[in-house]
């Protein structure tokens, strides 16, 4: 009795291998997690006291559909300072979490069988959220030798008549690649000629090593009309349960969205949507002080890596993930449908170690590796890993 658009809906891989972790736990068992998606720090104490006095002050009623006024305000101004972007609070759309935005654009823009291009290796959710909403998605195998980043021709390759918009995520979850102005300018380039929406996933925008980054509306006028800029708290200030995200687009569609969410779900908790101005206007710090833990990590794990001959990553410049290439094992095992999915389930059982299948995210060659645990999780996750290669 379910519906039609349910069957082509594949469960979440990440959902199931921490409901796995868990279970493993709750038996006794000495799991290292090396799969989380989420950053290891508690949500900065001033963003938390400003949550304690939203709900003294009884900020605690319905508000505003597209979220509560003085937040949307103080983003415009972040997108000015960080971002070089121009936008009006109208153009401001709050919902619970980045993955709620997406929902909301994709219901506004897409029509039953509109094709959306998305660059594989992609984050988990894009293609399910596509199928949800009525649309096609159509993937783009983007290639190691280029660190994953999509190539003009292949974009271009990829262009239907049925083409309605794309998915660029900067830096980019599951691989940490980030693209410089040049690579960014030659896609938007090629969306504008062909009158795509993109869909522009920065919110990994401040976990970044070395590199600038770049928003992509900030190009041209036609691209800032096309791109609706996707970004949140989750992982900037550490604030993943309190489920905050929003888009900045055009006001036509900051409109629809604001409309669709309005009747969907009112609009996010109110008293997460103050913590978030508080994380919005004073969190700077905290977030450069997470990434220079982070770097830390990055850079031991890339000398940790030197010890494990029969895998291969590339060096990720944002987000805080390595994508571990494990296409030299295939030929030591013994899998029927995914390698990926084998070598996941071998770690866990064998090694007691956690990690998310490539398959997850549209390359079943490699496996994701999250550096959001401590220095010790990780030595050991390694060590262990380093000993399931040799065991084979
Ligand atoms: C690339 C990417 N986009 C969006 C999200 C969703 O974040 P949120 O917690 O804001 O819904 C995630 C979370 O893992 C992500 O990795």
């Amino acid at each position: 009795m379910l519906s039609k658009k349910l069957s082509s809906v594949t469960p979440s891989f990440t959902v199931g291998i921490s409901t796995k972790v868990k279970e493993l736990k709750k038996q006794g068992q000495d799991i290292t997690n090396l799969s989380i998606g989420e950053p290891d720090f508690f949500t900065p104490e001033n963003i938390k006291e400003a949550a304690i006095e939203a709900i003294q002050n009884n900020l605690t009623k319905y508000d505003a559909a597209s979220g509560v006024l003085e937040l949307r305000q103080a983003i415009c101004k972040k997108l000015k300072i960080d971002n070089n972007l121009d936008y009006e609070a109208n153009q401001i759309v709050v919902s619970s979490g980045a993955k709620h935005s997406i929902t909301n654009i994709l219901m506004a823009v897409l029509d039953p069988g509109d094709e959306v291009i998305i660059p594989a290796p992609y984050w988990v959710s894009y293609p399910e959220m596509v199928k949800l909403t009525g649309g096609v998605p159509v993937f783009i195998d983007t290639k190691k030798g280029n660190s994953f980043k999509l190539q003009p021709e292949e974009l271009k390759d990829a262009i239907t008549k049925n083409t309605k918009a794309i998915f660029i995520t900067n830096p980019s979850n599951p691989t940490g690649t980030v693209y410089n102005k040049e690579e960014l300018k030659m896609i938007v380039d090629i969306c504008v000629q062909n009158d795509i929406y993109i869909l522009s996933d920065e919110i990994y925008e401040k976990i970044i090593f070395d590199k600038e980054f770049t928003s992509i509306a900030s190009f041209s006028k036609k691209a800032y009309d096309l791109t609706i800029t996707i970004n949140g708290l989750s992982k900037s200030a550490s604030m993943t349960g309190w489920r905050i995200g929003y888009t900045a687009s055009n006001l036509e569609l900051a409109k629809a969205m604001g409309s669709i969410q309005g009747h969907l779900v009112s609009h996010p908790s109110t008293i997460s949507q103050w913590a978030a101005l508080e994380a919005v206007e004073n969190c700077e710090e905290a977030t450069q002080d997470m990434v220079k833990i982070y770097r830390t990590r990055r850079d031991l794990i890339i000398e940790l890596f030197k010890e494990i001959p029969k895998l291969s990553i590339i060096k990720p410049d944002g987000a805080f993930y390595f994508f571990i290439d494990i296409s030299q094992l295939k030929d030591s095992l013994d899998y029927k449908d995914s390698l990926s999915l084998k070598v996941c389930d071998d770690l866990l059982e064998k090694q007691k170690v956690a990690f998310v299948p490539g398959i997850a995210f549209g390359n079943d060659e490699f496996i994701r590796m999250s550096y959001a645990t401590s220095l010790e999780n990780i030595k050991t996750g390694l060590d262990k890993l380093k000993k399931y290669t040799e065991s084979l």
